[in-house]
């Protein structure tokens, strides 16, 4: 039983080009960097900043924001080499079977579903928190039992978030080109609004609210026990708000804020020049947003004391109490159109993954048909959506973006480790892009990630061991008997056996 079988890159490439698994390659660079916006800017800004400037780092809360860039910069250099190298539908998944192996492999598909089916579903309940609340503004009040998340406030199904999901599932299967069309205008009307809160709201800020900058720290009992970050369990230390523990301890909750920009690396089988557009397209879309969410947080924690910033629409409600309520309402608008365009884009990420999985026969096959007229993997597009649909609209799921996150992270560790591997095991391949400082950046990656993630409580990391239990259960069960790379190397063994 070889758990470490790797699939070669000239196979991976070479399963592009079956006709009956072939997506159509219609993307450009700036498509790219397009998208990697579209799916950035989202909840982590619009709803993230209040919570986490209040519960944990005070006005530093950008230090936190540009201290996570850094941790998925450096991830998004090694993201790079491989997309470029490998430009196959699947990203890490296809990058694990390429240096790890099968097993790893599968073990990092099981794990994208965190970031990708779970994550959209987080951010389309939050998108129908502030949907439902400008529903309200214009006199259409949804009943509580339909709009807020099943369990609280007497809700029972997420009607809005369901419809969303449904719509944008619908739209993946219309076309790639089509989905980028809608996000791109999506996209202007998101990067509009966000300026739109640095620019007016510098008129709005007062020093003093800078002063402290960094709070000093304080003991916070209601992050006991299992709520506590693993670090300060395992190090002993009673759990802290604001200093620099509490700075550390927001990055790996703001860290939600940069999720998605490497699912441009999904798209590289849709790209049309793959070995220059994606690295532009990893790195931009990092580089604009991480300015971004600086100046915005900055902004924010100017204009109203962080201690009352709201916990639901932190942007929106500094304009608010600042006298503005006319932005506060251009605001919500922003963040309405800018969420539907982060579940869009999760979304199409995990159908492309399920879709490279079952080419790989490490998912019923089926899964990886192809749309005749449309040219989308039509069938994993529809699967995803009815999970997605189901789980935002019948699961109480406020306390899983921190899951999200440390299914990430270790996508991305995975992906820096392989970037060393295949430096080794084929240094003959042609990189048009190449991590630089190698082997420092690929290992400051590994590290910059584990810190992020012992800086998340303990019940995270239970969840997250109990979830990939599940995987290694499925796979043995499943996808170990199915893959294809296993049949073939059987195959070639009894072809060459005497
Ligand atoms: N980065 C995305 C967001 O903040 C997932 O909503």
């Amino acid at each position: 039983m070889n758990l470490f079988r790797t699939k070669s890159i000239e196979q991976s490439i070479g399963d592009t080009r079956e006709s009956a698994h072939r997506l159509r390659r219609d993307l450009s660079a700036l498509d790219l960097v397009v998208f990697g916006v579209g799916v950035i800017i989202g909840t982590g800004i619009f709803v993230l900043t209040g919570q986490v400037a209040k519960d944990k780092a005070g006005p530093a809360v950008a230090i936190s924001f540009v201290l996570a860039a850094v941790v998925c910069g450096l991830a998004a250099l090694c993201y790079a080499e491989f997309a470029s190298t490998v430009p196959v539908a699947g990203s890490a998944y296809t990058f694990a079977y390429a240096t790890l192996g099968e097993f790893p492999a599968w073990i990092i598909g099981w794990d994208l579903i965190l970031e990708l089916a779970l994550g959209s579903a987080v951010v389309a309940v939050g998108w129908s928190g502030y949907a439902a609340s400008l529903l309200d503004t214009i006199g259409l009040p949804l009943p509580a039992a339909f709009s807020d998340p099943p369990g609280e406030g007497g809700g029972v199904v997420n009607v809005p978030a369901v419809l969303l999901v449904v719509a944008v599932a619908a739209l993946l299967v219309l076309g790639v080109k089509i989905s980028s069309r809608v996000n791109a205008v999506i996209v202007a009307i998101k990067v509009f609004v966000v300026l739109l809160v640095i620019v007016a709201g510098l008129f709005l800020v007062k020093g003093a609210n800078y002063t402290p900058f960094i709070p000093p720290s304080r003991p916070n009992p209601s992050v006991e026990g299992a709520a506590a970050p693993l670090i300060q369990v395992l190090f002993g230390i009673t759990p802290v708000s604001y200093g620099w523990l509490g700075i550390f301890a927001a990055i790996a909750i703001v860290f939600f804020a940069y999720i998605g920009f490497d699912v441009v690396a999904t798209a590289a089988e849709e790209s049309r020049r793959p070995q220059r557009d994606l690295p532009i397209g990893l790195i931009g879309s990092l580089v604009v947003t991480a300015v971004l969410y600086a100046a915005v947080s900055l902004v924010v924690v100017g204009m109203e004391d962080y201690r009352r910033l709201s916990d639901a629409a932190p942007l929106a409600d500094a304009f608010k109490a600042a006298g503005h309520p006319v932005f506060a309402t251009v605001i919500s608008i922003g963040a309405v159109a800018g969420l539907t365009a982060v579940v869009l884009i999760l979304l199409l990420g995990q159908s492309r993954i399920f879709f490279a999985m079952s080419r790989d026969g490490m998912l019923p096959e089926w899964l990886a048909a192809v749309h005749p007229r449309f040219g989308t993997p039509y069938r994993s597009t529809v699967l995803m959506g009815v999970v997605v649909a189901a789980l935002a609209g019948f699961i109480p799921l406020a306390k899983l973006a921190e899951l999200v996150n440390i299914g990430t992270l270790f996508a991305f560790l995975t992906v820096s480790i392989g970037v060393l591997i295949l430096r080794r095991t084929r240094p003959d391949l042609p990189r048009s892009f190449r991590t630089p400082l190698v082997p420092w950046i690929p290992i400051l990656s590994v590290l910059a990630c584990l810190f992020v993630m012992v800086n998340l409580p303990v019940e995270t990391w239970l969840r997250f061991l109990a979830w990939m239990a599940i995987g290694t259960v499925i796979y043995f069960g499943y996808g170990h008997r199915h893959s294809h790379l296993r049949a073939r190397t059987a195959r070639r063994a009894a072809r060459d056996a005497p």
